[in-house]
């Protein structure tokens, strides 16, 4: 029977649901029956710390272990319950213009004798991906990002358990919040697109949210919050994405930088923000940045399945060898869009259909004539 060996690995920010991915990834490409009707029999490796995997495979000084292994059916058995990464993942970029190591990746690939790589991840290791695929590397790609903002599919892994894990958080804060009589502002994450806010927001029944396709007046929202008091509100949720921005200040970072693939790290919008109302309404406000605990805990139900969905198409595709795809979820289908048009723009959120501008908050009009 011919051999054949795909490599798989994680890029980027962690999240639930990789682990299922890979985990149905292994058991497809190995299932005892499928190659026997294939007649090619598949070996996969685990190639850990995403893309810095394949730039230095044998391992470098802060992790002098090799990067590559041998994954089996009983290694991955379990791995669908667990949450983040269990191959390690990392921000590297073979495509930095800084540091351009894609000529060692490409070397390692044949010197590992990766016939195949699935690449799990968002617009930046799709995009490296994508890159390789230019490059002759058979590669297909499998969405994840929590702030669920590539095109080509309506679901990206993580995104349904960090949606869990702010409603949840809101719940807790519900309580103080209102004993207290004080508003807290809640930041999620969502560099570009308002997913995480607005459909957390959503689901937490928040009183204000705020994305980054909508830029707020920091006037109408101190209204907001004044109105609600009259009308006897006893607390406020708020609920801001880390790169909302306040009409006349543009996005709020604390920190300098930028990562390889160039982003800024956000983060700060929260606390501006509750400085800003208690100042103007002098309502005690309270702020707190939920940050990677929306990236932790067990994937919920939803990306376990949707991971398992993703794993089983990615090794179709290569089967089908129908290389340079993602595999996508739309219209209630799995199936599987160009790279190219998963990571040509961002998909972001429709201010004019699912946001109510005035306030503040998710879409009151669904059914529209
Ligand atoms: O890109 C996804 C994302 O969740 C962004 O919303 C956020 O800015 C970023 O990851 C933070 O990632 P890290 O702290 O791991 O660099």
């Amino acid at each position: 029977m011919e051999k054949r060996r795909i490599g798989v690995l994680t890029g980027g920010g962690d999240c639930a649901g990789l682990n299922p991915a890979i985990k149905w990834v292994v058991k497809t490409a190995l299932d005892d029956r499928l190659q026997r009707t294939r007649k090619i029999q598949y070996e996969v490796v685990g190639i850990r710390d995403g893309w810095k995997g394949l730039v230095q495979p044998e391992g470098d000084k802060d992790a002098p272990v090799s990067r590559i292994v041998t994954l089996t059916e009983e290694m991955v058995r379990t791995w669908d319950r667990y949450g983040g990464t269990n191959l390690g993942t990392s921000r590297t970029n073979p495509y930095d213009p800084e540091n351009d190591c894609s000529k060692a990746v490409l070397k390692n690939i044949e010197d590992l004798r990766l016939d195949y790589l699935v690449a799990i991840g968002g617009e930046d290791t799709l995009g490296v991906a994508h890159k390789l695929y230019g490059e002759g590397v058979k590669v297909v790609g499998i969405p994840k990002t929590i702030d669920k903002d590539l095109s080509g599919t309506d679901y990206t892994l993580g995104f349904e358990t960090a949606v869990g894990v702010i409603t949840e958080e809101i719940d807790r804060l519900r309580t103080t919040a209102g004993s207290h009589r004080r508003i807290f502002v809640v930041e999620t994450m969502g560099r570009h697109a308002g997913w995480l806010a607005l459909e957390g927001g959503e689901s937490s029944g928040a009183y204000i949210i705020l994305i980054p396709e909508y830029d707020f007046e920091l006037e109408r929202v101190n209204e907001l919050v004044l109105e609600g008091r009259r009308k006897g509100m006893r607390y406020d949720i708020i609920v801001v994405a880390e790169g909302a921005k306040p009409r006349g200040y543009g996005e709020i970072s604390k920190e300098e930088g930028v990562d390889s693939f160039g982003h800024k790290m956000l983060g700060g919008v929260g606390e501006f923000l509750a400085k800003k109302i208690s100042e103007a309404t002098k309502i005690e406000t309270r702020s707190i940045t939920l940050s990677h605990l929306q990236r932790g805990g067990a994937p919920c139900a939803y990306d376990r399945r949707m991971g398992r969905y993703f794993g089983i198409a990615a090794v179709d595709l290569i089967v089908k060898e129908d290389f340079g795809k993602m595999v996508s979820y739309r219209n209630g289908q799995i199936t599987a869009v160009p790279l190219k048009e998963a990571i040509a723009k961002l998909n972001l959120v429709n201010v004019e259909t699912m946001y109510d501008t005035e306030r503040y908050n998710g879409r009151r009009t669904i059914l529209r004539s």
